[in-house]
């Protein structure tokens, strides 16, 4: 089994093998039902996109000011393929000197980031997003969540997930609330087509 997993893992490092296993466990309806509902971009806004992966999401963003980084050249390099007029793709890992340059955002995302990374690496994300922040935007990010009561399938697919961080929606909170000063965390069991569980949660700054 752990030889199993270890394969799927690896498999999943290549970005259309990452997109497929997306798209077959999610679907485009409850994409767009939490980008409309939770992430609420607009035209011609400046989104961050930490974490971005081959940035599958741009399918369902409106003309926005995009940037994206991403640790995997792999990933970056799908982007930019893909995306390459839709916005700016850089290969880097969370880390203050990423930003340099870039200026602010209206919307600062990190979809399945934070489950990836240790407490002190997740707290540097949530002080990057801070910095990038314009006066009044907000930080958005979803995550693999444990809960209590949660469906057996999930818990067995958050288990051998590539992200060893998962944490329950008060783990995530307690993290983005040493950083900033309003959090909003609710859980989803409905992103997926398969039993699953999220963390979706909002950060911002007081006026
Ligand atoms: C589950 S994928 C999510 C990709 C994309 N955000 C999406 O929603 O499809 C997690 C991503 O986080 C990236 N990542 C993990 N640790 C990172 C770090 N320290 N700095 C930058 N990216 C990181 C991984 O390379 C991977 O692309």
């Amino acid at each position: 089994m752990a030889q199993i997993t270890t394969g799927l893992r690896r498999v999943l490092n290549h970005p259309h093998v990452y997109v497929v296993t997306q798209r077959l466990l999610t679907s485009d309806r409850r994409t767009r039902h939490w980008v409309e509902q939770i992430l609420r971009p607009r035209a011609g806004q400046r989104v961050l996109d930490i974490g971005c992966g081959p940035a599958d999401l741009l399918r369902f963003l409106p003309e926005v000011e995009y940037v994206g980084f991403d640790s995997s050249a792999d990933y970056i390099e799908a982007a930019r393929a893909r995306f390459g007029g839709r916005g700016r793709f850089e290969q880097a890992r969370v880390d203050a000197a990423t930003l340099e340059g870039l200026g602010r955002f209206d919307l600062v995302l990190a979809r399945g980031v934070l489950h990836h990374l240790d407490d002190a690496e997740a707290e540097a994300l949530f002080r990057l997003a801070r910095a990038a922040l314009s006066p009044g935007a907000r930080l958005v990010t979803l995550d693999a969540c444990w809960a209590e009561g949660q469906h057996p399938v999930a818990r067995l697919l958050i288990a051998r997930d590539r992200g060893q961080n998962v944490r329950d929606a008060t783990g995530y909170r307690a993290l983005a609330a040493r950083v900033f000063d309003e959090v909003r965390v609710e859980v989803r069991h409905d992103l997926m087509r398969v039993p699953y569980t999220h963390c979706s949660l909002e950060a911002s700054l007081a006026p």
